[in-house]
């Protein structure tokens, strides 16, 4: 058994690798994103007993109790990881069975948390078994072997057929197949499915960065995403599974949970769905709301939004509103295998594609492009949206695609902004009404990518506080269409510029406000209205790419971020 382990990027292993011309058919990696112990090699997985290596996805919640029970059994530590507590516990069990598959399955029995986990044993190398609960795993069938990963998209230039494993779960890979059964030893079948993502989704193609790709993928993924109301004359709650009449109808209010960037189309949502449907609205980050006392009402529609479909705070938050009697869920998707897509009465899935930049994208407009389908499909069922308003909207989603391209094309602009603003170490970002989340993320994307430190708010806030930051050294970014708040926002401007703040200003073709001395002005091509909030994020993960390239910083997978983050 060889054991290869680095700090850092995946290419310093494979180069290890290669450096070792190791040989062998048969093998276990993880890409460890630190939850118990700092990021070292001494910390890196596999983690080993005996002749026995383990890797693991999720938190074990046990591990200081069973560590304690295996010291003084004589096992001897040499991580600070929550993992190599499975690696001994496994080892401990080989010792009364002889059968790795039961020795797992024994040891699961004593853990509590989440794990994925791939265990594979020196003596016996065409033999790996793995197992799943609370984290993500599935098996890739292939003509020349079987592959476990965490994502499709991983396995996608090996294979399209692939076995989702569900909680409880565990399966020996052998080389004459797969067997499945549960922790108790029940065997089970699950089905194979052809994964419909190509392999060319996952390439970067012709450009330099997964988020560069992804950014101007939006038109398509829009397209993909309203494909189903391209040519329809009406809008039917079918669009969001068969019983949605029902479910949707019978809503008395929503109640929005999901984590980062799907927080924030939450949060534009909730203008929409107050505004056009006129339904009371909530939006809780997923990880306060399954610890928080609330108040249940069994009318609400509980609406789920992810891009993976496998955040753990979101997948929690869903049981804690379900336990709480709201069984009226919807899930809001780009993974249509996903977990969370299995525990809603409904489902919308984002045709985006795979997004592989952590930064996420083409998630988020497709995201807000499935909420404003439900906020006309609500305001249609509370009888809130007459004939004549419904042709008007969905011409206006159809016009979408186009309308985000023609915002793409800003794009040598908004990289000679970047050039102006690479070397500030802080930046204010404001926005009024459903542009105050547009202005949060925008935030987001440059703090996640480029390090800077930025704030949002919503711009009347300014001046309880923020404002005392304005000067010179302090940018203050705005996303200022021309909307019913707009001259309220003027004057919030005025008050940065009189301070002496810089300003660049993400406008409207109408929006009349022009550049001078300190205002840096931008235009995007039209005014669209209710949607404008999608169009206006479009600039904004422009300009945070660009300014990333003049930092130089990693663009597609920033310092201590994770693109799906499966753990607590
Ligand atoms: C991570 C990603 C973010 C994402 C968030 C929620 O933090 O880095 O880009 O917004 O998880 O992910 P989800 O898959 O639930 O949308």
């Amino acid at each position: 058994m060889l054991r290869l382990r680095s700090v850092g990027r995946v290419a310093e292993l494979a180069a290890q690798a290669e450096a070792t011309q190791a040989t062998g058919h048969t093998g276990i990696a993880h890409t460890r994103w630190a939850t118990h112990g700092v990021p070292s090699e001494r910390n890196a997985h596999p983690h080993i007993s005996g002749g026995l290596a383990v890797v693991h996805n999720g938190i074990i919640e046990n591990h200081e109790a069973l560590r304690e029970a295996l010291k003084a059994d004589g096992y001897v530590f040499t991580s600070d990881t929550d993992t190599e507590v499975v690696a001994h516990l496994v080892e401990k069990k080989l010792r009364n069975t002889p059968d790795l598959f039961v020795a797992v399955r024994e040891a699961l029995a004593e853990l509590q948390g989440a794990y994925a986990l791939a265990v594979m044993r020196e003596s016996d190398p065409d033999h790996v078994v793995v197992a799943r609960e609370g984290s993500p795993l599935l098996l890739g069938l292939a003509d020349d072997g079987c592959y476990a990963a965490s994502d499709a998209s991983a396995l996608l230039q090996v294979t399209r057929r692939m076995v989702y494993l569900e909680n409880g779960d565990c399966a020996e890979i052998r080389r004459n197949g797969v067997r499945i059964c549960r922790v108790d030893g029940t065997p089970v079948e699950r089905a194979v499915i052809e994964s419909q993502l190509s392999a060319d989704a996952v390439e970067l193609g012709i450009y330099d960065h997964y988020m560069q790709k992804e950014i101007f993928e939006q038109p398509d993924a829009l397209a993909n995403t309203l494909e189903m109301v391209g040519a329809a004359k009406s809008l039917q709650p079918g669009l969001f599974g068969a019983e949605a009449e029902s479910v949707l109808g019978g809503a008395r209010q929503v109640l929005i949970l999901a984590c980062g960037t799907s927080w924030h189309a939450g949060l534009v949502a909730r203008y929409w769905l107050e505004a056009i449907a006129g339904i009371p609205c909530s939006v809780e980050i997923a990880s306060e709301y399954r610890y928080r006392d609330s108040v249940p009402d069994p009318a609400t529609l509980v609406v789920t939004i992810s891009q993976s479909g496998e955040t753990a705070d979101t997948l929690a938050a869903l049981q804690h509103a379900k336990s709480l009697g709201m069984a009226r869920t919807l899930a809001i998707c780009n993974v249509p295998e996903s977990s969370l897509v299995r525990e809603t009465a409904l489902r919308f899935i984002t045709r985006a594609g795979p997004e592989i930049g952590v930064a996420s994208t083409k998630a988020f407009t497709t995201q807000l492009a499935a909420l404003y389908l439900l906020t006309l499909v609500m305001a249609k069922l509370r009888g809130r949206l007459d004939a004549e308003t419904e042709v008007r909207e969905l011409k206006a989603l159809r016009h979408v695609p186009a309308a985000v391209q023609r915002v793409l094309a800003l794009e040598p602009e908004i990289k000679a902004w970047a050039q102006l603003f690479a070397a500030k170490q802080h930046a204010l970002f404001l926005g009024r009404g459903r542009h105050y989340p547009i202005a949060l993320e925008g935030a987001l994307k440059l703090k996640e990518i480029s390090y800077i430190h930025a704030e949002a708010y919503p711009a009347g806030e300014l001046k309880h506080g923020p404002l005392a930051l304005v000067d010179k050294e302090m940018p203050v970014i705005a996303v200022a269409p021309n909307d019913t708040l707009l001259e309220k926002l003027k004057s919030n401007l005025q008050e940065v510029k009189a301070r002496g703040g810089e300003l660049f200003v993400f406008a409207d073709a109408d929006s009349e406000i022009s550049a001078s001395e300190g205002v840096h002005v931008l235009r995007l091509p039209e005014h669209y209205g209710a949607l404008s909030a999608l169009l206006h994020v479009v600039p904004l993960q422009l300009f945070s790419y660009h300014v990333a390239l003049v930092k130089g910083t990693d663009v597609d997978k920033p310092r201590n971020l994770a693109k799906s983050v499966t753990v607590e």
